[in-house]
């Protein structure tokens, strides 16, 4: 049997690792730190675990390659990493970092390419009334219908990039409201589905394994989203085939990205819309951590952590 616990205790390891480097214009440095932290936590679970989402491919990463195998033994499960979403958010002292980890059953996750995809995010409400191929203006009324709120008071969430220059456009001639974000979007994304944030839709193109991070909590949370792959250039799109997708403009739904049970959690770095971040005081440090698991039970969790343990 998994508790559940031991995960955030390895998202809650990677952020305090990460925090050490907030600010110091060091992302990669902060990456392998927050990285090893994860590997070495994972390593000392009772689990057959194997990375189907990680910081890439064997030769490019020398942990938590995709297909590393971690644990002692025991549960068979699939893992997605993300030690620091949003590296620049951390090297720049940046909001919304955040440490994350999803686990599935065996053969539960997509394994998404490391590509792009078409992303649309939304949380319970609006859920069945929103269609990836729809025009802009038609999902945001949708979205406003669904929340009963002016469309004036809709909330986007979207990456600040010029490959987003016509959605902006179209957001607006629309009505809603825009947030740019210059990074992080499975913290965008998953922000849809918590009333809390204020956030009510994330669109736009990002990162694909992120994608799947961030369908793994907001299918448990009772959201939608909607994906498809987006394929930079010629050489992704054959890997995303060498990968097992046959038809890469096929719409990927959440039964698609993620299969029966899941589990996701993530501890914030810096302070965030979902999360706190990782506060150093006199003898102990305090983590901030989000647990979502099938069944709709979301847990925030405040830790706090003896520095002579660290
Ligand atoms: P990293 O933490 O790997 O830097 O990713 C941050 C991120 O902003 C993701 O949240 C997003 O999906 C992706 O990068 C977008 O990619 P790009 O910066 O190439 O537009």
């Amino acid at each position: 049997m998994i508790n559940s616990l031991d995960f955030v205790k390895v998202t809650e390891s990677a952020a305090i690792a990460a925090s050490r480097w907030m600010g110091r214009g060091e992302r990669n440095i902060a990456d392998g730190a927050a990285v090893e932290e994860m590997r070495e936590r994972l390593n000392g679970m009772s689990i057959a675990g194997r990375v189907v989402i990680g910081e890439g491919e064997r030769d490019e990463a020398p942990m938590l390659y995709i297909g590393e195998r971690l644990g002692r033994g025991g549960y068979e499960v699939d893992i997605a990493v993300d030690p620091i979403e949003g590296t620049n958010l951390v090297a720049n002292g940046l909001p919304n970092s955040i440490a994350v980890l999803a686990v599935a059953d065996r053969g539960a996750l997509l394994h998404a390419p490391d590509s792009y995809m078409t992303k649309l995010a939304v949380g319970p409400k609006a859920a069945p009334f929103v269609d990836l191929d729809a025009p802009v203006a038609e999902n945001l009324q949708a979205v406003s219908r669904a929340l009963d709120k002016p469309i004036g008071e809709i909330c986007v969430v979207i990456l600040d990039r010029p490959r987003h220059q016509d959605l902006i456009f179209e957001v607006r001639a629309a009505g809603a409201r825009i947030r740019l974000i210059s990074d992080g979007d499975v913290d965008a994304c998953i922000a849809t589905a918590l009333p809390s944030t204020g956030i009510h839709v994330a669109m736009g193109v990002g990162g694909a394994p992120e994608g799947v991070l961030a369908a793994v909590a907001i299918k448990c949370l009772g959201g939608n989203f909607l994906a498809r792959l987006q394929p930079r250039n010629p050489q992704e799109a054959e890997r995303a085939k060498a990968m097992g997708f046959g038809d890469l403009s096929r719409l990927l739904t959440l039964d698609d990205l993620v299969k029966g049970d899941a589990l996701f959690c993530a501890t914030g770095i810096t302070d965030g819309d979902l999360v706190h971040g990782v506060r150093f005081f006199e003898g102990h440090v305090q983590t901030h951590s989000i647990l979502v698991q099938s069944g709709g039970i979301v847990r925030f969790i405040e830790s706090t952590h003896l520095l002579s343990e660290r």
